[in-house]
């Protein structure tokens, strides 16, 4: 089983909807997913999912506390793969979420306020020495912006090579439960959301083999 924990400081950086898109396109792929929605307030997550009619992926609740145990257990019930959500501004819960992430999914808005916030996002997971992924949402096509911010992020470390672009058909299929690939199964959308869930598997496999030899001393 692997964990994948999606954290950005900044608000409505586009962290519930790459859980969501991720969590789909993984069990549309045969695998056993499950979300947890770490974020108290906003509750985006939960809300979609209980608006949603299939059961897959499913959900659970765990505390913060709980989260080690749970992880475990998923693991024994056979899951292959947990999206975890969380809060903006929630950099102290993040210390006691982060470790048990076998990869962090970084999502961000291509605006001057975003790439500034990703700095604290990046300060903690590199003190924990965790592979992770800036994962560029909602970008405007072609514009000079979204290239200056692929730059200026690559510095801190790698950008997943799909962007998810600013397309109406994600609140428009969240509004009944769904997501972009299931509204449209051939939309551009559908078609960015596979590519990116390609970037990310090479991502959790590399992170594996590591893991593995790590393992192995
Ligand atoms: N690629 C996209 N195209 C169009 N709209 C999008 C896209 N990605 C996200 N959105 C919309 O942007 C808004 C913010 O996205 P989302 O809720 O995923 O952000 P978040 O980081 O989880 O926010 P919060 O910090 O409040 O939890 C939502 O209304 C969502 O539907
Ligand atoms: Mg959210």
């Amino acid at each position: 089983m692997q964990t994948i924990v999606v954290n950005s400081q900044k608000g409505g950086s586009g962290k519930s909807t790459v859980c969501r898109v991720l969590a789909v396109e993984a069990s549309r792929a045969g695998l056993s997913v499950y979300l947890i929605d770490f974020d108290r307030d906003g509750h985006t997550l939960t809300n979609w999912h209980q608006t949603r009619e299939a059961e897959e992926p499913r959900r659970v609740e765990l505390s913060i506390a709980g989260l080690r145990e749970g992880l475990k257990l998923l693991e024994r019930q056979g899951a292959d793969l947990v999206l975890i959500d969380t809060p903006p501004n929630s950099i102290h819960d993040m210390a006691e979420i982060f470790p048990l992430a076998d990869l962090v999914l970084v999502p961000i808005k291509p605006t001057p306020d975003d790439l500034q916030a990703a700095a604290v996002t990046v300060a903690s997971l590199k003190a924990l020495q965790l592979p992770f992924l800036f994962v560029i949402t909602q970008a405007i096509q072609n514009t000079n912006i979204t290239a200056q911010a692929i730059a200026a992020l690559s510095h801190h470390g790698p950008v997943a090579e799909t962007l998810l672009v600013n397309r109406v058909v994600y609140p428009a299929a969240f509004t009944d439960g769904r997501t972009p690939q299931e509204v449209d199964k051939n939309g551009q959308a559908a078609r960015e959301v596979g590519k990116l869930w390609v970037n990310i598997k090479a991502c959790l496999h590399a992170t594996m083999q590591e893991q593995r030899k790590a393992a192995n001393g």
